[in-house]
């Protein structure tokens, strides 16, 4: 991995994306002050103080789009999990990827795709932006203010976070399970995933574009889409969405 630090940017999502050609495959590109994050459905993420992480991962897989490059949050999801763990937290798993701990969300992950429409071969993939924030070391003050219910790591741990430590587990475990993953696809990660959902077997909303779906949470299907079934026993595979 590389790394390419900013000491301050609107979002680390926009600057690789406008950078795509400039950035290399495998390049994480953080910073510690971001003024105008981007969150998933439009949302904004919120600049939560210098103690947190802001940070993304630029991929550059084949020019063909291939399936499995939708469920890479997915990798990211589990990996963020596992390095909650090691400082004795229980992360739970809201599909498709964001991270909560006590009911309440520590972590977003955005990704974003950038690629030009060529005539004769179509559709051509520059690369990948895997975007993620961490709430390492935030007040609660801050986090009050949130629109929704958020927690940080110093807050469930009770003790300060090193954020370049974190940060470093995180993209080196990502390194060790991507070519893997890339090959065999979110089933190389379902079971770690199914462990921390806390979803499965309840009823709950989808939004899905400017659709709501209801129903119970009934599985996450090998390619990590969310199964859901309605009131009539009606099943739903979910690609795409939200859980509100
Ligand atoms: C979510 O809505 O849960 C996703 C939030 C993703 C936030 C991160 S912070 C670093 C990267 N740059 C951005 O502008 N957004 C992502």
């Amino acid at each position: 991995m590389e790394f390419l630090y900013l000491e301050e940017i609107d979002s680390t999502n926009k600057y690789a994306k406008e950078r795509i050609n400039d950035i290399n495959d495998m390049t994480v590109v953080y910073t510690f002050k971001q003024t105008a994050g981007r969150g998933r459905l439009q949302r904004k993420w919120s600049y939560m103080g210098e103690d947190n992480i802001y940070a993304s991962i630029v991929l550059k897989p084949s020019r063909d789009y291939k399936e499995v490059y939708s469920n890479l949050t997915q990798l990211l999801c589990v990996v963020l999990a596992e390095v909650f763990e090691e400082y004795g937290v229980e992360p739970q798993i809201k599909w498709p990827n964001d991270i909560r701990v006590n009911g309440k969300k520590i972590s977003g992950i955005l990704a974003e795709g950038v690629g030009v429409n060529d005539k004769e071969k179509g559709y051509l993939l520059q690369g990948l932006i895997l975007g993620f924030g961490v709430n390492l070391n935030t007040k609660i003050e801050i986090l009050s203010k949130i629109d929704q219910p958020a927690t940080s790591l110093n807050i469930e741990t009770g003790k300060f976070i090193d954020k370049e430590i974190f940060l470093k587990k995180v993209t080196e475990k990502f390194c060790l399970y991507y070519n893997r993953f890339i090959e065999e696809g979110f089933l190389l990660i379902r079971d770690d995933y199914l462990r921390r959902a806390e979803f499965l077997n309840k009823e709950v909303a989808v939004k899905v574009f400017d659709k709501t779906y209801t129903g119970i949470a009934v599985d996450v299907t090998p390619n990590g889409a969310l199964k859901l079934r309605d009131k009539n026993n009606k099943e739903q595979i979910l690609l795409i969405g939200d859980i509100l």
